[in-house]
């Protein structure tokens, strides 16, 4: 069955999913802000690279996406402390065997010096992962996050799936509300969910199915087509009965995939692939790979098919690459679906993570209607429809 054929199917089937934005609170509820302290839980977990006492940022995004909530809040008089995580340091830098080159490895120090020229007089507390209380969600870890502040914001999209201490502990008692960023990133995959234009497509990448199992199987109830590249693929692929030689399948999602494919909406998969032979030389196969063969990327052939339907479509949702696109050999089926996203003319929602990564790579960062800062959080939240980090701003005592 092709799209245009899946156009006129029926949704009623879509499970009901309420964003009940009404009554998350947004900046406006916290009141009057001058004078106040205001804890900002961000999500600056940027991308870094270097030695570890010399580490450099290389997409300082998420800080600069966090400027419109530290700006509404400083323009109005209020004192902005910033906190985040930052990689996943395994409690404080001591309790590690080379506790100096994690202290400097997972250090906010990079991040404290790009915030310090983006939004002067901010602060920014140290890495909230260095306490193992931030992830086991300890109620001591929380009180003393808000210790001499007065109102909480939450503005990490990226971190909003974590139930973790900074997310849900402080609207337990602050005066809370969502940043403008989360605001944004909620009413963007919101609207995916609830009134997408039609056709809507989803294209998945990325290594591993049992990862993406329950986003798939929710987005298969909204979209019209779903289209799959990366390493996944070889599992769909191996479930319709090819050889995929060495490339990634993971054998216990055999009936799942086939369970998927069977279902009313298209799924479209490779017909070509380009990866290592058995000598481990560059090639490109069919959609039958000989032993030993390994895939690493769509070949020129989906690369083109997958961009009509791209074009098709009127509203387009990307997560995951198509390949391992930071190899060069590897990155075109990657650059031809980021070209593609940057190309048509259908409202463009890229989930962040490796997807963001490559459209950043491929310098088309700028050329899609919205590039959402969360990787684990836009999945989850297409996926079962709410976050732990919206569910705890709701019950702040400033909300009636
Ligand atoms: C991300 O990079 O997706 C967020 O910062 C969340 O990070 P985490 O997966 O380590 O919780």
């Amino acid at each position: 069955m092709g799209l245009l054929e899946s156009f006129g199917r029926s949704h009623a089937s879509r499970r009901k999913i309420v964003f009940d934005m009404a009554r998350v609170p947004a900046l406006e509820d916290l009141g009057d802000v001058a004078g106040k302290r205001v804890l900002v839980r961000t999500d600056f977990n940027v991308p870094m690279e270097g030695p570890d006492d010399r580490r450099v940022i290389t997409d300082d995004f998420r800080i600069r996406a966090a400027l419109p909530t530290i700006e509404w809040l400083t323009s109005r008089g209020a004192h902005v402390v910033c906190a985040s995580h930052l990689g996943r340091p395994k409690g404080p830098p001591a309790a590690h065997p080379r506790g100096l080159s994690k202290a400097t490895r997972y250090s906010m120090e990079p991040v404290r010096a790009r915030l310090a020229e983006l939004a002067p007089g901010v602060e920014l507390l140290e890495n909230l992962r260095f306490n193992p209380g931030e992830e086991s969600n300890s109620p001591e870890f929380a009180a003393s996050l808000i210790k001499g502040i007065d109102m909480y914001v939450n503005d990490a999209f990226g971190a909003a799936h974590r139930a973790h201490a900074s997310i849900v502990g402080p609207p337990m008692t602050l005066p809370s509300a969502a940043g403008r960023l989360l605001q944004r990133e909620v009413e963007v995959l919101g609207n995916l969910r609830e009134k997408p234009k039609r056709p809507f497509v989803a294209v998945l990448g990325g290594a591993k199915v049992s990862d993406k199992l329950g986003v798939i199987e929710s987005l298969l109830q909204i979209v019209d087509a779903l289209v799959i590249g990366g390493g996944m693929c070889f599992t769909f692929l191996a479930a319709q009965g090819y050889p995929v030689g060495s490339s990634l399948c993971e054998l216990d999602q055999l009936t799942t995939c086939k369970r998927l494919m069977e279902g009313p909406k298209p799924i479209y998969l490779p017909e070509d692939i380009v990866g290592l032979d058995a000598s481990g030389n560059f090639a490109t196969f069919g959609i039958r790979l000989p032993e030993g063969a390994k895939g690493l990327d769509i070949g020129p052939g989906t690369a083109g098919a997958f961009t009509d339907v791209i074009m098709d479509a009127r509203t387009v949702f990307w997560n995951g690459p198509m390949g391992m696109f930071e190899d060069e050999r590897f990155a075109a089926g990657t650059r031809t679906v980021a070209e593609a996203m940057a190309a048509t003319k259908a409202f463009t929602v890229v989930g962040g993570g490796d997807s963001a990564a490559a459209l950043a790579q491929f310098g088309l960062d700028d050329e899609v209607d919205h590039v959402s800062t969360g990787g684990g959080a836009a999945l989850e939240l297409l996926e079962l429809g709410d976050l732990p980090g919206l569910t705890a701003l709701r019950g702040a005592p400033n909300v009636k």
